[in-house]
Order: C-alpha cells, then sequence, then structure tokens
C-alpha cells in the first residue's frame, strides 16, 4: 500500500493553506487563470534551490514563464530549451527574455574544476567553453572566489548571446516582434537581483559583445 511521506504531507498542507490566502486575496484568483496564459516574460535561470524565479521578482502564477537548469545555459542544441525559447516567443509572445545567473553557482564553479563529475560533465562542458573563452581575465584574479563570481557573470553574458544567436530570436526581430533579451544575477548573500546591462533588443546589437 503506498502512503504519503510525512514531510510530504506538510508540502500538500501547504499549498492548501497557499489556495486559501490567494482566494482570500480575490475569489476569482484561480478561475481566471483557466483557459489563459499571457506573461510577458521568459525567465532562464538556474535550478538551484535558492533562486526562487516567482518568489524573488514577485510575480504570481501567469505571469512569468520559466525554464531553468543547472548554471541557465542555453545551446542550439538542447531541444528542451529551446522548444521553451519558441514557445515563449512565437505562442506567448513575451515581450523579455531574461537570463539570470547568480553568484556562487555550483554548476560554474563545478565547469572550472579538473574533476569529473559523470553524465554531468557533458552539460559541464558548455560551461567549461564559457571559461576557456575568458581564461585569461578570469585566472587574472588571485582569489578563487573573485574568480568564480567573474565566471558567474561572464557565463550570464555568454548566455544573452546565445539567446540571441537562435533563429527564434532572429527570426522575431526580423518580424520587427518587439522582444528584448537581458542578463542579470542573483545574490543568494542578499537576496538582491543586479542588471548586468547586457540588453540586447536588434540584432545589429550583438557584434559589440
Ligand atoms: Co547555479
Amino acid at each position: 500500500m503506498s502512503h504519503t511521506h510525512d514531510d510530504l504531507l506538510q508540502l500538500l498542507q501547504n499549498n492548501k493553506n497557499w489556495v486559501n490566502e490567494k482566494l482570500g486575496i480575490r475569489t476569482d484568483f484561480f478561475s481566471r487563470l483557466k483557459g489563459i496564459q499571457t506573461p510577458q516574460y521568459l525567465w532562464i535561470g538556474c535550478s538551484d534551490s535558492r533562486v526562487p524565479a516567482n518568489e524573488i521578482v514577485g510575480l504570481e502564477p501567469g505571469e512569468l514563464f520559466v525554464h531553468r537548469n543547472i548554471a541557465n545555459v542555453v545551446v542550439a542544441s538542447d531541444i528542451n530549451c529551446m522548444s521553451v525559447i519558441q514557445y515563449a516567443v512565437e505562442i506567448l509572445k513575451v515581450k523579455h527574455i531574461i537570463v539570470t545567473g547568480h553568484y556562487g553557482c555550483g554548476g560554474v564553479d563545478a565547469a572550472m574544476q579538473n574533476q569529473s563529475f559523470g553524465l554531468m560533465d557533458a552539460w559541464l562542458a558548455k560551461i567549461k567553453a564559457v571559461y576557456q573563452k575568458h581564461q585569461q581575465k578570469v585566472d587574472q584574479l588571485p582569489n578563487p572566489d573573485d574568480r568564480l563570481h567573474l565566471m558567474c557573470e561572464l557565463n550570464v553574458r555568454e548566455q544573452v548571446l546565445n539567446v540571441c544567436q537562435t533563429s527564434i530570436v532572429q527570426n522575431a526581430w526580423k518580424n520587427q516582434q518587439s522582444l528584448t533579451v537581458h542578463g542579470w544575477i542573483f545574490d543568494i548573500s542578499d537576496g538582491v537581483l543586479v542588471d548586468l546591462h547586457t540588453t540586447i533588443d536588434e540584432p545589429g546589437n550583438l557584434s559589440q559583445y
């Protein structure tokens, strides 16, 4: 006989509380969401449990389309990520794509080590490529924390470029669709989200990076 573990019972109880809280704010909170999804933003972030997308930007259900993976990586060969971007841009017609990294990212840190992590190595290789591209600049810093700090920022910039280079985003711009790609970074230690000012809204901007 299957049963729900006690710690999971707590989650289900939390959900009941959350439902009641939302219905207390407005009785049609959930019924109005049914059949409509019109978010303005696509969030591409890290899977890290300390970076809960909706919560840190104060958005409710229906307001943020989300894709998360280890170290917020965007590669054209990733059918999962590409499908999310395509749906967001072509069907939902989001106005903004926000690539959000975070300081102290374990995925970025792992990619900077000469160590095998098993199956995950194939994923980390994509971040290793970013490290190799900027290695001279990064390795100049004597402190390992500073190196990771800089690499977390560089990884966001790199992934912003990868988003812009997808045929999905290129076609949207060609069709005069209003779409801006942003790079942000989150600091787990104080909860603050910062714009890295790598905002791109047309293909012509790509050459300056
Ligand atoms: Co991370």
